[in-house]
């Protein structure tokens, strides 16, 4: 069994984070997305890994090297253009070779991991295996209509009307079989090749595709909103583990974890919460479910709910909620007068003003 991992894509829903950086190694209590998914296919007994990756690629293969720090044997596998989930599967035929292979979405996060799952395609013997998960808003994901004995009668990507709740979880398990489907399709509207389309192609050509429902939580960290609520449900599962320095002005509740070379001096702290190493924070409020970065300053700042990327400084500001601000930033106070708000901010920012 091998494991397809795809980290290429636009992530236009991540912009403008997304025109430099890779959103899957986006940091989710400090730890790249990407690398929960790594540790999970690792633990479910998986060393040979695929990586898909676009744009970004470059980035991606610095911070994931090789793969040996996972226990993993990493091959990259450049994608010329976003062009589909399907088109990831095209273009790693000759790394997947006819092994069997779990294909994992490089942005999904999943809790509980994949053992369980992996363990239940192989004695199974489907053909394809899909996860699925009820959601509030199925219309931005592939969606499942299940018929009575629970097999899969059809799969929709995005759809206007769903037919059901059932959102298709990024995790999906494949015999050789999914490679004649990637061939046989075509395009979407959109113009990609769907991984549902392919999936669906299995089922009409009669294949056994399971689907398997899991309680469990998953997340698509596509959207900042679930960016964060992804950091708030690692976060509720942290230990306190202070590697850094807290002066006796500084108040702590909660679990808290300061990495080394942190100084945090006359601050108010109230976990969950994560504090990069060599950060500084001082004079400040940080609220529950707050992540903030290596090698940032925060100084006579509120943050609260929010992810804080490495090197970025937060000086004279209250109160910052549900932010995810990047790498390198720095947000200060504008003069006193005139009160004007100045803003350098890069194409297709976000910015929401309290005035
Ligand atoms: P998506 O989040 O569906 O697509 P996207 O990354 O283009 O984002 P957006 O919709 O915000 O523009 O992709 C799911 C995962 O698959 C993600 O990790 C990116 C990756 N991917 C590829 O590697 N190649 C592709 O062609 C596509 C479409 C996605």
């Amino acid at each position: 069994m091998k494991a397809l991992v795809l980290a290429g894509g636009r992530g236009t829903r991540l912009r403008p984070l997304t025109n430099t950086s890779a959103k899957q190694l986006f940091p989710v209590a400090n730890k790249p997305v990407l690398f929960y998914g790594l540790e999970a296919i690792r633990d479910a007994g998986i060393t040979e890994v695929g990586i898909i990756v676009g744009d970004t690629g470059a980035e991606v293969r610095r911070v994931v090297g090789d793969g040996a720090e996972f226990g993993l044997r990493i091959t990259y596998i450049q994608q010329e253009a976003p062009l589909g989930l399907a088109h990831c599967v095209l273009i790693a035929r000759d790394f997947l070779g006819d092994d069997d292979f779990v294909m994992y979405l490089g942005d999904n996060f999943l809790i509980g991991g994949i053992q369980e799952l992996v363990a239940a395609f192989e004695q199974g013997h489907y053909d394809a295996q899909i996860l699925l998960t009820p959601v509030d808003d199925p219309r931005s994901y592939g969606v499942a209509q299940l018929g009575r004995s629970g097999e899969i009668v059809g799969l929709e990507e995005k759809p206007e009307v769903p037919e059901s709740d059932l959102a298709i979880v990024g995790v999906y398990m494949f015999t050789p079989a999914v490679h004649d489907a990637v061939r046989a399709i075509s395009p979407s509207a959109r113009g990609e090749l769907e991984i549902t389309d392919a999936v669906q192609w299995l089922i009409d050509s009669g294949h056994h595709v399971h689907s398997h429902l899991i309680t469990g939580y998953w997340k698509d960290t596509g959207r900042v909103e679930d960016m964060l609520e992804c950091n708030r449900i690692v976060l509720e599962s942290i230990e306190t583990q202070v590697h850094g320095t807290v002066d006796d002005r500084t108040q702590i509740t909660g679990r808290v974890v300061i990495e080394a070379g942190a100084v945090v001096e006359a601050s108010v702290l109230r976990g969950p919460i994560v504090v990069g190493a060599d950060t500084k924070i001082v004079g400040s409020y940080l609220g529950p479910f707050t992540s903030i970065g290596g090698g940032c300053t925060v100084e006579d700042a509120e943050i609260e709910y929010s992810i804080v990327m490495n090197a970025s400084t937060v000086r004279g500001v209250s109160r910052i909620e549900a932010s995810l601000i990047g790498k390198g930033v720095e947000v200060t106070p504008a003069p006193s007068t005139p009160r004007t708000h100045q803003l350098v901010i890069g194409d297709h920012s976000t910015v929401r003003l309290r005035s």
